[in-house]
């Protein structure tokens, strides 16, 4: 494949021009429009292993990994075998199937906290059903939630923090109503203080604590030690239940949820994006209690069409089998140190403040020297350079995720031949920032 870059690649181009006529924005997700980084989005024809090829002939290798779901890279042949298999016995039924219950038994068998799942088609839905669980189980209505953390788009959770650390939050896009804000308490992640702090004064009224316990969108930012543990101390003094969104933590880490991991039981998780192997799939779990809450057993209720879709789900547990196997977790840490010293080492020696953050496979090239530990932090990084850095990456032939606020992914396609050549890269676009 020919590997030619264009500043402005012609057809990539041509393309964002008729998806703006007909497309929002031009895009189906906001972040794909370049906003915060600049120029014009690239559109994909094909993936194969950790490499992406351009409509403009150009060939990249691909950390942003479809934002996370692709964990084993492009086109693994067991994937794709596993869903060719399953769309040729029929894509879709809205009757039960054998593989959903198989599905549903792997996943409790490898997290313990869940006793039961329900299976949902995004990320989104699985969050969503998770707060109504909680309110419908506790009978409150307020839900606490942290700064910088993202959970999806339903309206309770697009919320900013208010004028303070007690008063409700304030909607963080048009549309969502001032009460539903209300009801969503933000507080800066990290703090144990502000956490304790909220609960000694209206614990009784939270539903739930909904938590990335790494979180991966505001950069990659490790909780620091106690402060999940005080999550979990404040929500079952409290009555409130506690939730662990791990749509990028779970089976990223481990074959198993970070919570599991870390020993620490949520009462709800939320999956995702792994667990679906590259196709549209969320799952909410948990005790068994709170699950049996939701219709037709309680009177939460939740559905959908596509639940449970027999092809995402062959996607998925291909792709957990896979990760039990092979426990591919030491090389992908392995990889990221490699690829965080490198950047580190070259950025240092072109004189730019940064430092690359890491867990497992999974990193943030902050543009900032000093260690974010919350959101204000990240606010702190250099973003105009972020956004150089990105595009003399795309021109040596490199994807990332096109925001300083997000995370990168190492796959298991990625050999360290083509984590070398990343850090090379990386050392000449930092002269050239
Ligand atoms: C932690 C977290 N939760 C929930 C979501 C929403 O998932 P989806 O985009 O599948 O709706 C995302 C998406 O990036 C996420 O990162």
């Amino acid at each position: 494949m020919p590997n030619t870059f264009h500043p402005t690649p012609p057809n990539s181009h041509l393309l964002f021009q008729r998806a703006e006529r007909v497309i929002p924005g031009g895009v189906n997700s906001p972040v794909r429009a370049f906003g915060s980084v600049g120029g014009t989005p690239i559109y994909v024809t094909e993936g194969n292993g950790c490499r992406i090829m351009t409509v403009d002939g150009q060939k990249l290798i691909d950390f942003c990994c479809s934002w996370g779901p692709l964990i084993l890279g492009h086109a693994n042949p067991e994937i794709v075998d596993a869903i060719t298999t399953a769309a040729a016995s029929g894509s879709s039924f809205g009757i039960n199937t054998p593989r959903e219950v198989e599905f549903a038994e792997l996943l409790c068998e490898l997290i313990p906290s869940m006793d039961k799942v329900r299976l949902v088609s995004s990320g989104t839905e699985a969050t969503m059903t998770a707060l109504r669980l909680a309110r419908g189980v506790t009978g409150r209505s307020k839900i606490v939630k942290f700064d910088g953390c993202y959970h999806g788009h339903s309206d309770s959770l697009l919320v900013a923090a208010g004028s303070g650390l007690l008063t409700g939050g304030i909607s963080s896009s048009a549309g969502v109503s001032p009460n539903v804000a209300d009801d969503t308490i933000v507080v800066p992640y990290n703090d144990e203080a502000a956490i304790r702090e909220v609960f000694a004064a209206c614990g009784d009224t939270i539903a739930a604590v909904i938590v990335e316990p790494v979180a991966g969108n505001m950069g990659l930012v490790e909780p620091l030690v106690d402060f999940l543990q005080s999550l979990r101390e404040v929500t079952s003094a409290s009555g409130s239940l506690l939730i662990f969104d791990e749509v990028i933590t779970g089976f990223r880490f481990g074959p198993t949820t970070y919570g599991t991991l870390i020993g620490i039981g949520p009462d709800i998780t939320c999956l995702g994006k792994t667990i679906g192997g590259g196709l549209p799939i969320g799952a909410v779990g948990g005790r068994a209690d709170v699950m049996d809450a939701l219709a037709p057993l309680g009177a939460v209720y939740q559905a959908g069409t596509l639940s449970g879709n027999p092809v995402a789900v062959a996607a998925g547990m291909a792709t957990i089998k896979v990760l039990k196997r092979d426990r591919p977790y030491d090389q992908l840490g392995e990889l990221g140190e490699i690829l965080q010293s490198g950047l580190n080492a070259a950025a240092a020696s072109a004189g730019v403040p940064f430092h690359c953050a890491l867990k497992g496979g999974v990193f943030t090239p902050f543009f900032r020297s000093a260690p974010v530990a919350r959101l204000d932090d990240a606010k702190q990084c250099d973003t105009e350079m972020f956004g150089k850095f990105f595009h003399a990456m795309l021109e040596r032939g490199f994807y990332l995720s096109p925001s300083q606020f997000e995370v990168g992914f190492v796959s298991t396609a990625h050999t360290r031949a083509d984590i070398d050549a990343f850090v090379s890269a990386a050392g000449e676009a930092f002269k050239v920032l």
